[in-house]
């Protein structure tokens, strides 16, 4: 398990080694055909992306309090700026493309609601890591559905980055999960298996259509999504890591 430390040294190194995009003078290189299936879906995400992250910093900043790890505060700034850095990237990809941004997306404010409902830190952990797993597979099916050479050097950045930060999650809500008992953590895999289901359902509802324009039948997302969660479940159970003797229950 990386330590506060080395999340900053990897968030450091990563800003600076970011993909050139190949921006052009006019539009991104794609037609309206292949723009039709993915052009709602990509304001969506755009959106999502697009967040100012306060809710998040106020329970990280309580998480380095309790834990006493202050650095992690700064790991979460740099989270959060990698994430607008996404907006930022799939804002432009609209702008060129003459796409008009949207402020408000059915899918991006249930989202938000859920993670606003509660400042807990696992409350919020549990839902982002979930989308962001989702998002890996989003992002290579819209990779798989353009030609535009922007769009596919912007999904491969975001997956590039996307990998690190489900391991960032799920290392947190290890640290969260070591202090249950056996039955309480598999009580709350079980949630976790509940909650899955419904946001992968709402994901493909609200984006099936981009996805289909990837190569994603509901079967073949279903099948990658559980590969793709299962290992973040296997990530976040404590006894995958080694822990000062003190910790366990
Ligand atoms: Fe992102
Ligand atoms: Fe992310």
């Amino acid at each position: 398990m990386r330590s506060s430390r080395e999340w900053l040294d990897h968030f450091h190194s990563n800003a600076a080694r970011q993909r050139t995009i190949p921006w052009q003078e006019n539009g991104i290189g794609a037609d309206a055909a292949e723009l039709a299936p993915i052009r709602r879906s990509l304001q969506g995400w755009q959106l999502g992306e697009t967040s100012d992250g306060r809710h998040l910093a106020a329970a990280a900043d309580r998480f380095a309090t309790e834990t006493d790890d202050p650095a992690y505060r700064e790991v979460i700034a740099l989270f959060i700026r990698e994430e607008q850095r996404h907006g930022a990237l799939l804002g432009r990809i609209l702008d060129d493309a003459g796409i008009p941004r949207r402020q408000a997306d059915w899918g991006d404010s249930l989202f938000r609601r859920l993670r606003y409902s509660i400042t807990n830190i696992e409350v919020w952990t549990t839902p982002v890591v979930m989308v962001e797993t989702l998002a890996m597979i989003y992002y290579s099916a819209i990779r798989r559905a353009t030609t535009s050479p922007v769009i596919r050097a912007v999904c491969a950045q975001i997956l590039a980055d996307e990998v690190p930060h489900v391991q960032l999650q799920c290392e947190r809500l290890a640290i969260l999960l070591v202090e249950r008992s056996r039955t309480r953590f598999h009580l709350t895999m079980i949630g976790h298996r509940i909650l899955f289901a419904v946001v992968m359902a709402l994901v493909w509802a609200g984006h099936h259509r981009a996805l289909r324009a990837g190569g994603f039948t509901w079967n073949y997302y279903r099948k990658a999504a559980y590969a793709k969660m299962n290992r973040a479940w296997h990530r976040m159970d404590p006894e995958h890591y080694a822990w000062p003797a003190e910790t366990r229950p």
